[in-house]
């Protein structure tokens, strides 16, 4: 019986448990420096859904406590059984598990005081204890800390990125976290987005991060010899399309694009498929297609259908975001049915997506988020 409960709850391991490494913490805190400087000051910062032991988050912010003259940092990490459970660790429980109180309880770091009076505050005094239960963010005892806490920075698990966001905006935090850029397209997260709420951070999104995973856990070994090209050997895997989304203010976001303009990139383009063509109108919304993010004429002043990757450079005082052309929001647009005929010939193209023709034949542009210029003094 007991064998057969072991083995049942011996799932493998999901790809939740990615660990951050200092150096992308660093350079994207550092942009948030260059802005505000005092943007921590007197701050309590909370690292939630954390390994606080060893993580790089809480290393980075207890090494640069007095740096950034925070008033408090916590973190808390989750424990190892409720990470079996659901499949995160690799492994069997065995009993020693069981009596051990790291396999039920959470743990927390906390860092306010020079606990061992040598005249600074750093990462040697952070102190712990154990959490009264397992460190799920979704806890009592965890939203509380949430409520007493400023900032709240970390790399959430991706699978419940959506309602790791939600608990923080019901909040109304501020907060720093890695994501996939996928997560832009979400219900749950694109209003936000599209309203200016949550942005993309500094750095990422269109280059690889590395991330550390735990021993035993399945990496590609085109991943693995990627991350080991980027100096990162052993137990480290690489992801294309993370990036970080806040609500901190960034000096990047308020650089415009330099941008030619529609004449000039039918021109000059470097794009083949740009240079010389007309720029293709969508077919069920009134908006042009821009296939690439240098390609945005600068002084189109309908809606342009853009790639994702735009709200790495996006300005919002530059533009302004319409909506998304999928799933739910791309019907909120009142996108027009694809007809069947139309459906048969392109077997990708489904109602609620945008599609336009190419030399007489159907295409649905990749996933495309509709923007338009902002009148000036209408921000
Ligand atoms: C992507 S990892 C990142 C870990 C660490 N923040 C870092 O960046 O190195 C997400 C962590 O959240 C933990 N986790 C998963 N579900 C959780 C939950 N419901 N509450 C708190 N932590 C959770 C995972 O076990 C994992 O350690």
């Amino acid at each position: 019986m007991a064998g057969n409960k072991t083995l049942g709850r011996a799932k493998k391991a999901k790809n939740d448990e990615f660990y951050t490494q200092f150096a992308d913490i660093e350079r994207e805190v550092n942009a948030y420096l260059a802005y505000a400087p005092n943007v921590f000051r007197d701050k309590t910062v909370l690292l939630p859904c954390d390994d606080p032991e060893w993580s790089n988050f809480t290393r980075y912010f207890a090494q640069n406590f007095t740096a950034l003259g925070l008033r408090r940092l916590v973190s808390t990490g989750y424990a190892i059984e409720s990470k079996r459970r659901k499949g995160l660790l690799p492994g069997l429980f065995t009993d020693e598990d069981s009596a051990d109180p790291a396999a039920t309880h959470g743990k927390i770091f906390v860092l306010d005081r020079d606990s061992d009076g040598n005249g600074i505050v750093d990462i040697d005094d952070l102190e712990w204890r154990w959490l009264d239960g397992d460190g799920d963010f979704r806890s009592e005892e965890v939203r509380k800390l949430r409520d007493e806490a400023d900032v709240i920075i970390t790399n959430p698990p991706f699978s419940m990125f959506s309602e790791f966001v939600a608990w923080i905006m019901e909040a109304g935090k501020r907060f720093l976290v890695i994501g996939n850029m996928n997560a832009v397209s979400y219900s749950a997260l694109f209003p936000h987005i599209r309203d200016n709420r949550i942005w993309l951070g500094a750095t990422g999104g269109d280059t690889d991060m590395v991330f550390g995973v735990p021993d035993g856990a399945a990496v590609a070994p085109a991943d693995r010899e990627k991350a080991a090209r980027m100096g990162y050997v052993g137990n480290y895997t690489r992801l294309g399309n993370s990036c970080w989304f806040t609500n901190l203010d960034h000096g990047q976001r308020h650089e415009p694009m330099r941008l030619m303009t529609m004449a000039e990139n039918i021109r000059h383009s470097r794009h083949k498929d740009v240079r010389g063509h007309e720029y293709a109108r969508y077919e069920n919304y009134d908006a042009v297609e821009v296939p690439y993010v240098d390609a945005i004429p600068g002084d189109f002043e309908g809606v342009m259908g853009v790639p994702r990757s735009f709200l790495l450079r996006y300005n919002p005082e530059q533009f302004e975001i319409v909506g998304i052309a999928e799933g739910e929001s791309g019907k909120e647009l009142g996108l027009s049915p694809v007809p069947k005929a139309l459906k048969k010939e392109n077997r990708s193209l489904r109602d609620g997506q945008l599609y336009f023709f190419v030399d007489g034949r159907p295409v649905k542009p990749y996933a495309r988020i509709l923007i338009r210029k902002r009148k000036e003094g209408n921000t």
